[in-house]
């Protein structure tokens, strides 16, 4: 990082540099903040409301995870180091999270908002049962649910796209 701020310091103007430090630095602390789903950091408190799930990374590698009601699909996947980004912190606004939904599931989930559609078609590798990870709660009907991440995601703003409504 050091070496590439001297070459932005010998090719750019001062200000230039400040604003990219800048920029640089909100997203590496907004990347640090989105291990921390508080609730998804705690364990079952008894078996009632266990709910078991497999991740499934882009290679193929299985995850089992034992999560809980109420745990959200995206915070839990950080607890147990699976690679879903999340990169808006589940705010619906980027495709970070996308994830493929075992089809057996899909109608235990609730239906996506309008945004999250949206989004969606925007998402690189898009099929019928893409969801976005962020937005799926636990509930007992899940267990033993399917999440398999796609082969990449695109974070629009880094890669400096942004959506733009329909
Ligand atoms: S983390 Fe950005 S939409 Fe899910």
């Amino acid at each position: 990082m050091f070496r590439t701020l001297n070459f932005l310091y010998k090719t750019c103007n001062i200000k230039t540099v400040h604003t990219l430090t800048r920029v640089q630095t909100k997203f590496f602390s907004l990347s640090s903040s989105l291990r921390h789903g508080e609730y998804e950091w705690q364990d079952p408190k008894s078996e009632d409301e266990v709910v078991n799930v497999v991740y499934i990374d882009k290679d193929g590698k299985k995850t089992n995870v034992r999560g809980k009601v109420g745990d959200n699909v995206l915070y839990l996947a950080h607890r147990y180091g699976v690679e879903m980004e999340g990169a808006c912190e589940a705010s619906l606004a980027c495709t970070t999270c996308h994830v493929y939904v075992h089809q057996d599931y899909l109608d235990k989930l609730t239906e996506p908002e309008e945004k999250e559609d949206d989004l969606l078609d925007m998402a690189p590798f898009l099929k019928e049962n893409s969801r976005l990870g962020c937005q799926i709660t636990l509930t007992k009907e899940m267990e033993g649910m399917e999440l398999t991440l796609p082969k990449a995601t695109r974070n629009f703003y880094v890669d400096g796209h942004k959506p733009t409504p329909h």
